[in-house]
């Protein structure tokens, strides 16, 4: 899809939902009831989207570097992947959410594995919303994988090669990527497709990005000037140069 300077709302808004654990501390609950609250938000979130006409929504739930964190929040979070889909799947069903988990499955139990597999195959006719949660994600696999792909099957690697062989190759690159709780960082999140994505900061931790927060990220985003290595004059007057030459396939 070819991508475009317009920014009225974001065709792809990904997040790095940020924030559940300090949330928690705050309140002095375990950390994993800070994520049982980030469940919540991330349910709202994807209600929010849906009404204003947002059509991809990826968020990062779980990074290939979160197994590192203690053994006890490591399976609360496998465990609450699981009832967030007994809980949320049948609204997400009937809302028109398509979801899609993108990440290394390798490493998931066979349990949570097939409740992903479910949840996919439940929701693949729906065509309103696509919610990609990346769990046991990282830009550096996703770029490995694709590059595998390709050696694997002898292709050159060609920047649309790889792009077509990357888990996000099913929607376009995003518009807008945010990050909640107040940290200046990609954390290994979606290194190849936010090469033009505009960035936006929230100090709010994830539980508490509600849709006044998102409206104000949305505000922001679209009073940015997407120029894609053009000159603002360019952008004013197409005819003073070539059309927007970046292309992803997707
Ligand atoms: C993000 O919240 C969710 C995951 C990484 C699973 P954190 O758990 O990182 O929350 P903080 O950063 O410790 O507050
Ligand atoms: C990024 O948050 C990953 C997710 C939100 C799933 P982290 O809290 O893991 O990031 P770092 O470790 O502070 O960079
Ligand atoms: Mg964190």
């Amino acid at each position: 899809m070819a991508q475009t300077s317009s920014t009225a709302v974001p065709h792809h808004l990904a997040i790095v939902m940020d924030g559940n654990g300090r949330w928690a501390n705050k309140r002095f609950l375990p950390r994993v009831a800070g994520h049982k609250q980030g469940v919540d938000s991330l349910s709202r979130c994807v209600q929010a989207c849906i009404t204003r006409g947002i059509a991809v929504l990826t968020v990062f739930a779980f990074s290939s570097e979160n197994w590192n964190r203690p053994d006890e929040e490591v399976s609360g979070l496998m465990e609450l992947l699981v009832l967030a889909l007994s809980r949320e799947v049948p609204r997400l069903k009937a809302n028109g959410v398509r979801l899609y988990f993108v990440g290394d499955r390798a490493r998931l139990s066979d349990k949570v594995q097939a409740g992903l597999e479910r949840a996919e195959l439940s929701t693949a006719e729906n065509q309103r919303l696509v919610l990609n949660v990346c769990f046991n994600y990282g830009g550096r696999w996703d770029i490995a994988q694709a590059a595998q792909k390709l050696a694997s099957s002898g292709q050159a690697v060609t920047e649309i090669a790889l792009d077509r062989a990357m888990a996000l190759a099913h929607v376009p690159d995003p518009d807008l990527v945010i990050r909640t709780g107040g940290e200046f960082r990609i954390s290994n999140f979606l290194l190849w497709q936010a090469a033009y994505s505009e960035l936006y900061f929230s100090d709010k931790l994830w539980p508490d990005f509600d849709e006044a927060a998102l409206d104000e990220a949305i505000a922001v985003y679209s009073s940015r000037e997407r120029r894609f290595g053009q000159t603002s004059a360019q952008l004013r007057d197409p005819s003073d140069g070539p059309q927007i030459k970046h292309v992803k396939v997707a």
